[in-house]
């Protein structure tokens, strides 16, 4: 083993230490930019908590669309942030498209997903979801003085649906995917403003959003109308296929929040009293 003299290991630790105490100090002083430059690993602090980032189309009141300050908010945001507390994780949410939601999620620029997404097998084929937390259904709206009592009266009419939604899907099935009837829309609130224009005769879309809508656009006057043949859909948070971990924090967050009663609230806040409730239709047809 070659020796080195007390000098000049002293001399060595003496700057060993000075650039130590340099590259502490100067960390200190500039306020952190945003997650830039990595620091050099020997000297990096603990590395701050992972943000989870969350893509939501917040155009689905009131399950998630933004207020007049922008921020997003919602049944699914409040649902997600409990869940994540009790995950102990940091979530972020962004607003994404729904065209682009499932790729977004396939591609990692999204973490999970939040978004009223119907957990389905075809779906279930390319990501993975949590455990269902919100009980939906398809629901249709018309104008108040139409003629209409049940879905099959949808058959030669244009209907007017969130494009690649379970609803486009039951009203393809219906029509027929190719049919000129069937006007597929970026957002749910585009094909509503559409009935109300009078550019389709009928909007097909979760019961939770017509519900509201139908409710504070009074003038717009319109009604519901529910059908027998529309399956219970279940929502779920979707994650990445494969993202085991992720999908169990969560699921295991949804029980949680279920268990100590803090889904009640929150459900309580959007939908009234107690979970069955607001989704009577949902109830009815079990
Ligand atoms: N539940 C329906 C589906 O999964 C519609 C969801 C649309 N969500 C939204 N935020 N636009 O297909």
């Amino acid at each position: 083993m070659p020796s080195i003299t007390t000098r000049r290991f002293l001399q060595t630790a003496g700057t060993l230490l000075a650039g130590l105490v340099l590259v502490a100090c100067g960390k200190q002083q500039p306020p952190a930019p945003a997650a830039s430059a990595p620091a050099p690993a020997a000297t990096a602090p603990a590395p701050a908590a992972k943000v989870y980032v969350v893509g939501t189309d917040a155009a689905y009141a009131p399950f998630e669309s933004q207020n007049e300050k922008g921020d997003i908010v919602g049944f699914d945001i409040d649902v997600v942030k409990a869940v994540a507390q009790k995950a102990g994780i940091e979530v972020k949410f962004v607003n994404t498209p729904w065209e682009g939601i499932f790729n977004s999620l396939g591609q990692g620029d999204r973490d999970f997903l939040v978004s009223s997404i119907t957990i389905t097998d075809e779906r279930k084929q390319t990501m993975d979801f949590s455990a269902p937390y919100f009980d939906a259904q398809q629901l249709i709206a018309v104008k108040q003085d139409a003629k209409i009592a049940k879905f099959a009266d949808l058959k030669k009419l244009k209907v007017g649906v969130q494009n690649g939604t379970t609803g486009d899907e039951v009203i393809s099935k219906l029509q027929g995917k190719e049919s000129p009837n069937v006007k597929r829309f970026e957002s749910t609130p585009l094909a509503l403003k559409e009935l109300e224009a009078g550019g389709v005769d009928a909007v097909v879309a979760d019961n939770g959003v017509v519900v509201h809508y139908v409710a504070n656009n009074p003038g717009a006057r319109f009604k519901t109308v529910s059908d027998a043949s529309f399956a219970a859909e279940q929502y779920g948070l979707a994650v990445k296929k494969g993202n085991t971990e992720l999908q169990e924090k969560l699921s295991k967050g949804l029980a949680e929040i279920k268990a100590d009663g803090t889904y009640n609230q929150i459900y309580a806040k959007y939908f009234g009293a107690a979970p069955a409730a607001a989704t009577p239709a949902v109830a009815a047809s079990k």
